[in-house]
């Protein structure tokens, strides 16, 4: 099999086989660090880091000097054309001419999509604002594949910033479908996006388990649980006994903590003072003291903060230099995939926990705009040719997911662009939650961000719309 040409731009786009053969590749590659030297000889990797980073672009260099390649670089946005104006298409066919494969780091979420989009090479995200890291998640998963041997059935805890954490965001995924069950411990605020809780129950097909706060507390500890994912076929007590506390769903011990940083560069004020108020959680010598803990791999994609104690540095239970170091051969194998110099085997039935679904996308120029202030799709240098294009993953409530950064969002009002006996006067627009707008068929949807839109496009107000505009004024009066 081979991945010659693709681009990694979320984890989404390698299937479990493909996971595990490229991890094979990657105990070869280890196994023969020497023999490697050489097979890339001749090809030019990008390296364009416009957010800070150490590990992985050090790692990602570092793989590439190993298979005997070269490397270009751009690290610094106001060292670019880009700081002038430049668009991201115009910079990744620029670059694309230039290098055999790409490797992209930036604050707008769904970069890295543009950039595979435009640039004729293979394109890896090394991370694009708060939506996704999968290259984190492949050195994720093989570090526990390495050392609990198998992922499904495990019980993985999430802890910290999982609002804006994208190593996160891929990792629930990748967990998702390996078979995992997720335990969700958030710092107050900073919880699981919605669109990530809904593409993975609607799309990973297991079940999904909320606790309202008060946060469900492990004795002695500041451990918030919000939620707990199960996948399919795996009955979790929780579930069985809603009432019960948290310390039953633990007494089988969690296999991996997987502990994040608060991602300030992310934060809004108030999420700026919450944080600063000391509520992020830490992971120190007493929490792993608990009986949960007992044989639980510390992990953090790092770089750290204050929410890992150094303490537990010496602990054998503590994983996340090892996950830092197998950054390398994990990325010398999928390099040499990508540039089609390696071919890996993978066994023909897809084990994935994970429902293929086939969305309606709706393109149309309507004015509609993905509500994420950080999507690429809404930038000002992008607009001038990005066609905003969304997935529709619900009609009830109707809900579009923007196929860039990946948020969903419930839009207000629709039409049909089938119009009954073609008359104008017939031109309205519906509330997106009427009972019309729920018998538009795919094709001939409409969608509007606002009434003033779907008027600018000569749509009248249907006679709820009207109606509900009497009742708001008749409040207002009142
Ligand atoms: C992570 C990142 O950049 O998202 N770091 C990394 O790549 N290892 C995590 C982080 O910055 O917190």
């Amino acid at each position: 099999m081979a991945l010659t040409n693709s681009s990694l731009v979320t984890i989404d786009d390698l299937s479990n086989g493909e996971i595990e053969g490229l991890f094979s590749l990657a105990d070869n590659m280890s196994d023969s660090m020497k023999e490697q030297l050489g097979i890339c000889q001749g090809k030019i990797m990008a390296s364009l880091f416009f957010e800070p980073s150490t590990r992985t672009r050090l790692s990602f260099e570092t793989a590439m000097h190993r298979l005997g390649g070269s490397v270009i670089t751009a690290s610094d946005i106001g060292a670019t054309s880009l700081s002038k104006g430049e668009s991201i298409a115009d910079m990744a066919r620029i670059v694309g001419s230039y290098a055999d494969i790409i490797v992209i780091r930036h604050p707008w979420e769904g970069a890295a999509k543009v950039v595979a989009d435009y640039a004729g090479v293979p394109v890896i995200n090394a991370g694009d604002g708060g939506h996704q890291h999968p290259t984190q998640t492949l050195c994720d998963l093989y570090t526990i594949k390495k050392e609990r041997q198998s992922i499904k059935g495990l019980k993985i805890a999430l802890w910290g910033d999982l609002k804006y954490g994208r190593t996160t965001h891929s990792l629930i995924f990748a967990l998702a479908k390996f078979g995992a069950d997720i335990l969700f411990f958030p710092s107050p605020g900073l919880e699981v996006p919605e669109h990530v809780i809904k593409k993975l129950i609607i799309e990973y097909g297991g079940e999904l388990e909320k606790y309202g706060s008060p946060g469900q507390a492990v004795k002695d500890s500041l451990f918030p649980l919000d939620a707990i994912y199960t996948t399919p076929n795996s009955p979790h007590q929780l579930a069985m006994m809603p009432d019960i506390n948290i310390e039953v769903e633990l007494k089988t011990g969690v296999d991996a903590l997987y502990v994040t940083r608060p991602q300030r560069e992310r934060f809004t004020a108030t999420e700026e003072t919450q944080e600063l108020q000391g509520k992020y959680p830490v992971v120190d010598k007493r929490l792993l003291k608990g009986k949960a803990f007992r044989k639980t791999l510390v992990m953090h994609p790092l770089p750290r903060v204050d929410e890992l104690a150094y303490e537990v540095d010496a602990d054998p239970r503590s994983m996340y230099f090892k996950q830092a170091a197998r950054g390398v051969p994990i990325r010398m194998a999928l390099i040499a995939l990508l540039l089609g110099i390696k071919e890996i085997s993978i066994p023909r039935e897809d084990d994935s926990f994970i429902q293929k679904t086939d969305y309606p996308v709706y393109r149309r120029d309507s004015g509609i705009r993905c509500p994420n202030p950080e999507c690429v799709s809404i930038q000002k240098t992008e607009t001038k040719y990005i066609k905003s294009e969304f997935k529709v993953v619900d009609r009830e409530p109707l809900t579009l997911r923007c196929v860039y950064c990946e948020h969903g969002f419930e839009p207000k009002y629709v039409a049909s662009s089938d119009w009954h006996e073609g008359r104008l006067d017939n031109k309205i627009y519906h509330s997106a939650d009427s009972h019309w707008a729920k018998k538009i068929r795919p094709e001939n949807l409409i969608i509007f961000d606002s009434e003033n839109e779907a008027e600018a496009q000569d749509f009248k107000p249907s006679q709820s719309v009207r109606a509900h505009h009497r009742r708001s004024d008749d409040k207002e009066e009142k």
